[in-house]
């Protein structure tokens, strides 16, 4: 499609979660002469960082070290990470959390007054704050809008996704193409123009059957930036939450989530016999990091016959749920489980992407005048398995960090090239096949043969004929090439760390090795 319209701009955000809105608030303080176009493929508080539970990780405690947040994040993500941007992170988690207090965001108290801190998985310190109990994610988000809505120096458009980079003749970003539908701009296909454009586009849940992740969580910042020629990192690592409510062997789509965090208070897991699997599995038992339990998990599961496993919360009695954890309760009640008086079945669904597209610790990807934050974005801190509660810490310290380099100085306007490129796209009807076979074949537990039927399949369903260019294509084109870098990144890593499973890779110590791939017709190129 060509371009019906074009708007110019200094600063492109792209995406409405903590990410996109920190980055447009934070360069408004740093940099309020230039202009700052925000664009969401929804309405603003349509992602992922509303659904966050648990928290926001940071060293807050009195008796509590980023030093201390820096060894938990590192063994979280079996020293995978890049250890500078790890130190980035937790030394600068607690200004950021003040920050997010300072913007509006109401954390809940202690008894003296101070932030109230809980602790899950991972975490040998209590660390995290929360707001609502458990809608932390809910109440930044609110904050968050409301400070962008009160700020008439940031423009939105909503219902706007972003299709493709536009690239000038050095192949640095120059803006972007969107398809715009209802909101803000005449609906169709318009080209914003600008001198930096910032990917905020969260994760890409959405390629797996079953996911915490919203509908909109379809990997389209992450697809755009390959085909921008992007270099991605870590992609195999794929983080499965141990507890989504079960709703059944075939639910779909977007599963609610339990937080680590009721197992942070307490609570425990039990299989199918009544057993405590987790006590002989790590020493941290329940409260052991996300990639060990998911495992023990499906270990459990598998042992048992069983598709669930329970979580045991019920010695919290009504008064602890309803005031510390109301959004689960309401929603295990909603689907027939009260917790107070019954066990929770829960199983592992995919929750997120501990790669994305790789960046230094400015946020800059190897796209000049392109950059990448949150979800979408591997700046290193994760490494394998990413540590609870740190993925919220992570949009606000490098929102930051991209504002500060945006604010100290812009590259100059560049021209693009005339004619966008469009990529084949995809049949939106082939999705439910695609998510089936990343679900069955390069889910929690993968091995070679398994990747490469996954591939084979996705290469059968790219086969099939393009359908008419519209929204629903591009996400299912998006969908598609993520998968087969995923899928094709999982392969390309024989050796199981953190959260890539390899059943039947090599034993013995791994090497924390990080490969970084870019889109090519044969799959990823070192
Ligand atoms: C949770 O509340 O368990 C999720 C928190 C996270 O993903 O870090």
């Amino acid at each position: 499609d060509r371009p019906g319209w074009t708007v110019h701009t200094d600063v492109l955000v792209v995406g409405s979660g903590i990410a996109g809105l920190a980055t447009a608030l934070r360069l408004r303080e740093l940099a309020p002469g230039l202009r700052l176009l925000l664009v969401t493929k929804d309405v603003l508080d349509n992602g992922s960082t509303r659904w966050a539970q648990g928290g926001i990780a940071a060293a807050l405690h009195p008796l509590d070290t980023p030093l201390a947040h820096l060894a938990d994040t590192l063994a979280a993500g079996s020293h995978f990470n890049d250890p500078d941007a790890v130190r980035a992170l937790v030394t600068e988690g607690p200004a950021a959390v003040r920050w997010l207090i300072e913007r509006g965001t109401g954390f809940d108290r202690d008894r003296a007054g101070g932030i109230a801190l809980t602790r899950e998985g991972g975490h040998r310190a209590d660390r995290i704050a929360h707001a609502g109990g458990d809608a932390t994610g809910a109440e930044i988000e609110r904050a968050l809008i409301d400070a962008v809505r009160a700020d008439p120096g940031i423009e939105v458009i909503k219902h706007a996704l972003a299709l493709d980079a536009l690239l000038a003749a050095d192949g640095s970003a120059a803006g972007m193409t969107l398809h715009v539908m209802g909101e803000g701009r005449p609906d169709g296909v318009g080209a914003v123009r600008a001198r930096a454009v910032v990917l905020a586009t969260g994760g890409m849940g959405q390629i797996y059957a079953a996911t915490t992740n919203p509908d909109v969580s379809t990997g389209d910042g992450l697809a755009l930036a390959l085909r921008a020629g992007a270099a991605v990192r870590d992609l195999e690592f794929v983080q499965f939450h141990p507890t989504v409510l079960w709703l059944g062997p075939d639910a779909r789509g977007q599963q609610p989530l339990v937080s680590e965090a009721v197992r942070g208070e307490g609570a425990f897991l039990v299989d199918a016999r009544g057993r405590r699997f987790m006590a002989g599995a790590h020493e941290l038992a329940d409260l052991a990091p996300r990639d060990a339990v998911a495992k023990a998990i499906s270990r459990a599961m598998r042992d048992t016959g069983t598709d669930h496993v329970y979580l045991d919360a019920r010695h919290f009695g009504a008064a602890k749920w309803e005031a510390r954890f109301p959004t689960i309760l309401a929603t295990c009640r909603a689907h027939g489980i009260d917790p107070v008086t019954q066990l929770i079945p829960v199983t592992p669904a995919a929750h997120y992407a501990s790669g994305g597209v790789h960046t230094d610790l400015r946020g800059r990807t190897t796209v000049p005048g392109l950059y990448a934050v949150g979800e979408v974005a591997c700046t290193g801190v994760h490494g394998a398995n990413r540590l609870a509660s740190n993925s919220l810490l992570e949009g606000v310290v490098f929102a930051h960090r991209i504002a500060a380099d945006l604010a100290a100085g812009l590259p100059d306007a560049a021209e693009p090239a005339p004619d966008p490129r469009t990529p084949v796209l995809a049949d939106p009807g082939t999705v439910p096949e695609l998510r089936a076979a990343m679900s069955a074949r390069a889910g929690v537990v993968r091995r070679g043969p398994d990747l490469q039927a996954a591939l084979d399949t996705l290469d059968d369903l790219a086969a099939r004929p393009a359908p008419a260019p519209g929204l629903d294509a591009w996400q299912a084109t998006n969908l598609l090439q993520v998968a087969r870098m995923v899928a094709l990144a999982a392969l390309a890593r024989p050796a199981g760390a953190g959260t890539h499973w390899r059943e039947d890779g090599p034993t013995g110590p791994v090497e924390a090795a990080r490969a970084e791939f870019r889109l090519s017709p044969d799959g990823p190129r070192p």
